[in-house]
């Protein structure tokens, strides 16, 4: 895959998973011995259940990623792909990522689709605060004492609609369709690609690993850093 087929898209799309920032220096979930998921079981602490039958658990794993989370920053990759968008070389990011680093490095149409560590919400009335006030406050809801808990959709929990709708009607419109760092292994935003590649879309993934979707792929780069390959497609674009 050349850059060519960017510069010959009037619709591309730019799918991203935790693959998109280890080069910020947050882990994944599933890379081999150093995802998140590889040392701790997601049910016991990303979960409706933790939330409900293990507060301490939940909380105690949360502040930890809000707090770790905080100490970094987008990378160049993220940075290119805020550029190509003000070039109108790139139309809609779609995330599974809830570090909000796309929206820091400038990316503008950003679609959430497992939400945001950037805000916490009263899990009884809804109300919305600021991370620090599950880090540093009560971790109580002020209007009604309900417990906070971060805005990111925990195993157990639908999606948030208006991203899901959004990604969804940007997918069908996709002339191109690039998979940036995703095992693309957690439904139902791995179903994405698939409605790109049924909409008339070219599909590429950029995986250091193999994923279940690279048959359909029309490209597929294993092996090398997302930022090393965006450095690259942007150099071909100017
Ligand atoms: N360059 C290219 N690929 C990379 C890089 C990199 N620098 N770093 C990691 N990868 C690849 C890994 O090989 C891995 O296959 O990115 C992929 C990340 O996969 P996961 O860790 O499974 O992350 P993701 O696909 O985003 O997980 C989906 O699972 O736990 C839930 O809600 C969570 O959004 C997350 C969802």
């Amino acid at each position: 895959m050349e850059a060519n087929w960017i510069r010959e898209s009037s619709y591309t799309v730019v799918f991203t998973g935790a693959g998109m920032s280890t080069e910020s220096g947050l882990p994944d979930f599933r890379s081999a011995n150093k995802g998140l998921w590889e040392q701790r079981d997601p049910s016991k602490v990303a979960s409706i259940e933790a939330l409900e039958n293990d507060p301490q658990a939940f909380i105690g794993f949360y502040r930890k990623r809000i707090l770790g989370a905080s100490g970094y920053e987008p990378h160049r990759g993220h940075r290119i792909l805020a550029g190509w968008e003000q070039q109108g070389f790139l139309q809609s990011v779609i995330t599974q990522n809830v570090d909000g680093f796309h929206q820091d490095a400038g990316s503008r149409h950003v679609s959430e689709l497992h939400g945001t560590l950037r805000t916490v919400h009263c899990q009884s009335c809804g109300r919305s605060y600021p991370a620090s006030e599950f880090t540093e406050g009560s971790g109580r809801c002020a209007a009604c004492g309900g417990m906070l808990r971060p805005s990111v959709v925990l195993f157990g929990e639908m999606l948030p609609e208006a991203p899901f709708e959004q990604a969804l009607t940007d997918t069908e419109r996709a002339e191109l369709f690039i998979v940036l760092g995703s095992s693309l292994t957690v439904s139902p935003a791995n179903q994405f690609p698939l409605v790109a590649k049924d909409s008339g879309a070219r599909l590429v993934i950029v995986n250091r690993e193999p994923t279940p979707l690279d048959r359909y792929a029309d490209a597929v780069i294993h092996g090398r850093n997302i930022g090393d390959v965006l450095s690259e497609w942007d150099e071909q674009l100017k």
